[in-house]
């Protein structure tokens, strides 16, 4: 494919889908449409891609730098056969052939793509054309076929009559050219048309004045052909591709509970084992491991979890990292930088921030852990608050190995709990703890005697309890 060049067409404003950003900016299954017409180039294997950006440019050129694709510029949009122009512009001279790909066309697979290559080259054609049967054709380009099953003509809806409307093998918008037929025709196109637009379409009636053949190359699944114009589309391919992918995974040894209720995007990786159950959504950049177990309620994006780890309901994650072996949840809350070491076990209404949690320690209830690192075996009670922040600057809390936090404790940070330390429960913890010490700071308890008897014995009453008899003496207080 090092002859290979692709022109993504993305100028378009998209005006059905009433919106202010470009059309191939909104997110599809997680990514932006342009970012996925772009993966699926780059999957292909082509040697140079090139934007063709109009509308909204700026929203597009950071997804351009990403995949190294040079940008050229349509200014008016004037139709596809206009914006091919200008992407061949930018092609560089040792691209040979071309595809053309529509920014809207999200389903698309790598391995089609090569198809269509190979489909040109072996019949000698000036073009392939992707082409698909759908059940409603509505909006599409018709693809007309002469007696031997090359095209003859692509008739847009708007140009189209009762009998072509009829037609149910639609064109995809995706095709590959031969480039010098590609650079002599387009400046030919005109825009005699319902839409006075140069389609990039028109092509075919070019090929035929040369003497030439455009074939179509049917795609293996009719989904691939699909475009994005309208909020409904977009709803509808998003499905489509998380269905697909939820097919995928379970061809590949993960159980999905209930495969139509959980939403896990295209880049999701997970290994073989895991059991998943619903409603359940993994997102973004996460990676999974095997034999992980993750219940339903939990969300997860952009995070990294180990073999065997157990997801309790209802745990979020964002940008966390879980070892092997953990078990997390139910409600619970990892936040970005959250490092949970080997085994450890967060439990409910724990929230942990920009900390790592050492192998086989546990958090196990309603805690704040924020800027802290904790090493192994070191368990933290129920209620325990890292105040990391004074209203200005965030500071650390470090704990050592084995140490013992009681319940409800605060750790004011900048603070450090020697290894095997223990921290009474109640304690407020301004000063370094040296290793193996106890520390205490709660007031020291009082008990007054009979109080409640002498000032408050309604409250017995109420409780139908009886007071006890008291000698008459005044009450030390
Ligand atoms: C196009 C095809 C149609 C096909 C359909 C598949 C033409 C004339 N029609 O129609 O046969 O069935 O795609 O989805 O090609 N664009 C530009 N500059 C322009 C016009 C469009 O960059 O001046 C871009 C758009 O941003 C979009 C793509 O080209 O990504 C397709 O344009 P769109 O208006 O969606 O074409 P369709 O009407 O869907
Ligand atoms: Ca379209």
């Amino acid at each position: 494919m090092d002859s290979v060049g692709v022109i993504i067409l993305a100028a378009g404003l998209g005006k059905r889908m009433k919106s202010a950003l470009p059309k191939v900016a909104h997110v599809v299954a997680g990514k932006s449409m342009a970012w996925r017409v772009a993966n699926i180039a780059r999957t292909a294997g082509v040697s140079e891609i090139v934007f063709v950006l109009g509308h909204g440019r700026d929203k597009l050129v950071e997804t351009a730098d990403a995949f190294g694709a040079k940008i050229a510029i349509q200014d008016r949009q004037l139709g596809t056969g206009d914006a091919a122009r200008c992407g061949l512009a930018e092609l560089s001279p040792k691209i040979r052939e071309v595809v053309v790909l529509c920014g809207d066309a999200v389903m698309i697979r790598p391995s089609t793509i090569r198809s269509l290559v190979v489909a040109r080259r072996k019949r000698k054609a000036a073009a392939a054309v992707l082409t698909g049967i759908l059940g409603d054709p509505s909006g599409y380009g018709r693809i007309v076929c002469d007696d031997r099953g090359n095209i003859s003509r692509i008739v847009e809806e708007r140009d189209a009559n009762a009998d072509i409307k009829k037609i149910p093998e639609v064109n995809s918008g995706s095709y590959a050219f031969d480039r010098a037929f590609l650079a002599r025709t387009l400046p030919r196109l005109n825009d005699v048309n319902a839409q006075r637009e140069f389609y990039l379409t028109d092509t075919v009636i070019q090929a035929l004045q040369e003497g030439q053949i455009v074939v179509p190359v049917p795609a293996g699944d009719s989904d691939e052909v699909r475009g994005i114009n309208s909020r409904r589309e977009l709803a509808e391919v998003g499905a489509l591709l998380v269905g697909k992918k939820a097919e995928a995974l379970m061809d590949a040894g993960v159980t999905l509970v209930d495969p139509r209720r959980v939403w896990i995007e295209p880049e999701v990786q997970i290994g073989i084992d895991c059991t998943i159950e619903s409603p359940v959504t993994i997102t973004g950049n996460t990676k999974i491991g095997k034999g992980v177990r993750i219940q339903m309620g939990c969300v997860i994006e952009d995070s990294v979890v180990g073999d065997g780890v157990h997801l309790r309901p209802y745990s979020i994650l964002s940008g966390a990292r879980v070892a092997r072996g953990a078990v997390i949840g139910p409600f619970a809350h990892l936040r970005p930088e959250a490092e949970i070491g080997e085994g450890a076990h967060i439990g409910n209404f724990v929230e942990v921030k920009k900390s790592r949690v050492g192998a086989g320690s546990k958090a196990n209830h309603l805690a704040y852990i924020g800027d802290a690192t904790i090493g192994k075996k070191t368990n933290i009670g129920a209620g325990t608050i890292t105040c990391n922040y004074d209203g200005i600057a965030k500071h650390k809390t470090i704990i050592g190995d084995g140490v013992f936090i009681g319940s409800d404790t605060q750790l004011v940070a900048p603070v450090t709990i020697g290894k095997g330390a223990l921290v009474a429960a109640g304690s407020t913890v301004t000063k370094d703890v040296p290793p193996f010490a106890l520390a205490l700071s709660r007031a020291p308890q009082k008990n007054i005697e009979n109080w409640v008897a002498r000032k408050k014995p309604e409250l017995l009453a109420k409780a139908g309890l009886k007071a006890p008899k008291i000698a008459r003496r005044p009450i030390e207080e």
